[in-house]
């Protein structure tokens, strides 16, 4: 990973209080802008033949506006949530910026309405669903994570979000596919780097293998704070499969696809001796240029003890699914 600035000082240390208090007030409003829709916007659907429909009644969701409905998850880890403003200004984006802090204010007015995600190889069922039916697909859940970076960062996000599973059975994939591809959206009018050669091969993708996709830790998240997704997070939706390191949690996800074979993803391409397919989060295996054995947890200091880094992330019932596996090699 491009490390530009490794002694990045979190936002949090350095933004005057009246900024961060200017931005909630305009969250505040937007909340209210927002009610109406957040309103009908999770009502249970199981209806398939309404995922497919363009009639759905949902309209544009402003960021900022609270989610309804939401539900406690037995996954949730009981530790102190980082801020919303660390959680929202401290971000990897580089389709807007290789730098930390940049990707917020750039991806600010990125649009996520309309917005669509298409299902498509080894299934059953190919089709695009429209994101709010997708969101009816299951009841939203909060899903405090620890969401641990590559570079030696991490943070607790309470996230929002749906079981992938639910997308993914709505697919009904075949028996033969084995792996599920996932690919954010291409718009260079609205995303500046995507414009710019030599950053990344456009556009971001990632993958999982499917006992991974189907597990119940692995979402797709919609929101956090119990709010809309901010832009700078991933909004519409945004992969998340906490016991990886962060940057398989693809954002702005506008293909899902059913292959029978790896498939390639981002980071993977640019330094495959750096960034594994599978890319769990492991103390034991550092990355070749830096230890993986402890953490700086953002919103505590620069100064501040490091955190161990836990196997898988401390998620250690999915410990069954690399069974035979050697994670310090096939990493
Ligand atoms: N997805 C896309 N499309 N583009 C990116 O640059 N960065 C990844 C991942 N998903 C990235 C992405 C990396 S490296 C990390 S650590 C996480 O998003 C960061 O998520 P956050 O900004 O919400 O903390």
């Amino acid at each position: 990973m491009l490390i530009k600035k490794p002694n990045d000082i979190p936002l949090s240390e350095i933004t005057p209080k009246s900024s961060y208090l200017n931005r909630r007030t305009f969250l505040a409003g937007a909340v209210a802008a927002g009610a109406a829709v957040a309103g009908g916007l999770y009502l249970r659907n199981h209806d398939s033949a309404g995922l497919d429909s363009a009639e759905m009644s949902s309209t544009v969701e402003a960021s900022g506006a609270k989610i309804t409905g939401i539900v406690k998850s037995p996954f949730s880890t009981n530790e102190k949530p980082t801020t919303f403003k660390d959680i929202t200004s401290y971000n990897n984006y580089y389709e807007f910026s290789t730098d930390k802090y940049e990707p917020a204010g750039l991806a600010k007015n990125f649009r996520t309405r309309p917005w669509t995600v298409s299902l498509d190889g080894m299934v059953k069922k190919p089709k695009t669903i429209d994101i709010d039916a997708i969101m009816r697909l299951s009841a939203p859940e909060e899903r405090i994570y620890r969401h641990r970076c590559v570079e030696g960062w991490s943070m607790v996000i309470p996230w929002v979000g749906i079981p992938l599973s639910a997308i993914i059975k709505a697919a009904d994939p075949l028996p033969s596919a084995k792996f599920v591809a996932f690919e954010t959206i291409t718009a260079p009018d609205q995303m500046p780097n995507q414009k710019r050669s030599g950053v990344l091969d456009w556009p971001y993708v990632e993958g999982l293998r499917m006992d991974e996709a189907m597990h119940p830790l692995t979402i797709l998240a919609v929101g956090l704070y119990d709010e809309v997704l901010p832009n700078v997070d991933g909004a519409p939706l945004r992969l998340v499969c906490p016991w990886k390191y962060g940057f398989k949690g693809c954002k702005a996800i506008v293909k899902i696809s059913f292959l029978d074979k790896v498939p390639p993803t981002t980071w993977n391409r640019m330094a495959a001796d750096e960034y594994g397919f599978y890319s769990n989060v492991n103390p034991n295996k550092d990355h070749p240029r830096w230890s993986q054995k402890t953490e700086r947890r953002i919103g505590e200091g620069l100064f501040a003890p490091k955190h161990p880094t836990l196997m898988f992330n401390g998620y250690d019932q999915v410990a069954s699914l690399y069974a035979g596996m050697d994670l310090n090699r096939n990493f």
